[in-house]
């Protein structure tokens, strides 16, 4: 199979019949091995993998397909605990309105919900927002979860005290996206973020952030916290260089 586009075609059908998964390499891994079982040969099958992953950061259609087949396993392979980073950030603020961009399962939106704060989140997986949903009913938390994209919410004008985006697959630092975000805080309202930075030694990831765009793209807000370090993420089980910063509008 030459074809790039023929390729994805055949990822995005492996993605509608492929087994739940703990973590996107999981499902990625999974699409190697039936290449291979078709008669691929191995490194043609790793460099097939790594074409889709890299044009998968400029093709949305995989991405709810791919989640509702992560958020339907009963073994998460991704933390299922809130950002640790999140948990220290917000310790002593008052809780208020908080906007958790692509929520996932809902990890950080459930914790927040748990601390009082009054709690929206949103996600273009379906099966994310139910999974969210059963364990606020589980837990009797209420927060309000939508089936959105992040260029489908309406953020609105001064409504949110805290913004939340970790791991999300949005474009935090595009400056119009991050321009909406800063407009929909209240003064003095937190945008907390996460995610892995860049690594050279593979193809690049859509999640990525780089930190000198983050910074620049938030340049408004005043920074309380900048970390870049090689950690383990929340998202996979190796170690990878992560970016974390909480910004405040003064
Ligand atoms: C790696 S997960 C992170 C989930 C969650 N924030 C967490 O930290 O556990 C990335 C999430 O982005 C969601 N997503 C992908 N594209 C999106 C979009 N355009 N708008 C909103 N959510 C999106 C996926 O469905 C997935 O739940």
């Amino acid at each position: 199979m030459n074809d790039p586009e023929a390729l994805w075609s055949a990822f995005l059908a492996y993605l509608e019949r492929a087994p739940a998964a703990g973590i996107p390499a999981e499902l990625f891994a999974g699409f190697r091995d039936e290449l291979i079982r078709e008669g691929m040969p191995a490194d043609r099958a790793t460099e097939a993998v790594w074409g889709i992953v890299t044009m998968a950061a400029d093709r949305r259609d995989w991405t709810a397909p791919m989640f509702d087949r992560i958020y339907a396993s009963p073994e998460p392979g991704f933390s299922t605990q809130p950002s640790a980073f999140l948990v220290e950030v917000i310790e002593g603020r008052i809780a208020g309105s908080a906007l958790d961009i692509a929520m996932g399962q809902g990890r950080n939106a459930l914790y927040l919900a748990s601390r009082g704060w009054k709690v929206t989140g949103f996600d273009v997986s379906r099966e994310g927002v139910t999974v969210a949903q059963r364990e606020a009913a589980r837990r009797d938390l209420t927060f309000e979860a939508r089936v959105a994209a992040h260029d489908e919410f309406e953020y609105g004008a001064a409504a949110w005290d805290l913004i939340v985006m970790t791991y999300a697959l949005v474009p935090v630092t595009d400056v119009d996206f991050a321009a909406t975000l800063v407009n929909s805080l209240r003064p003095e309202g937190l945008i907390v973020t996460e995610s892995f930075v860049a690594d050279p030694t593979r193809p690049p990831r859509p999640v990525e952030i780089d930190p000198d765009r983050l910074r620049r793209a938030y340049s408004e807000l005043r920074i309380l916290k900048f970390e870049d370090e090689t950690t383990t993420s929340d998202w996979t089980h190796e170690p990878s260089r992560i970016v974390r910063m909480a910004a405040i509008k003064d």
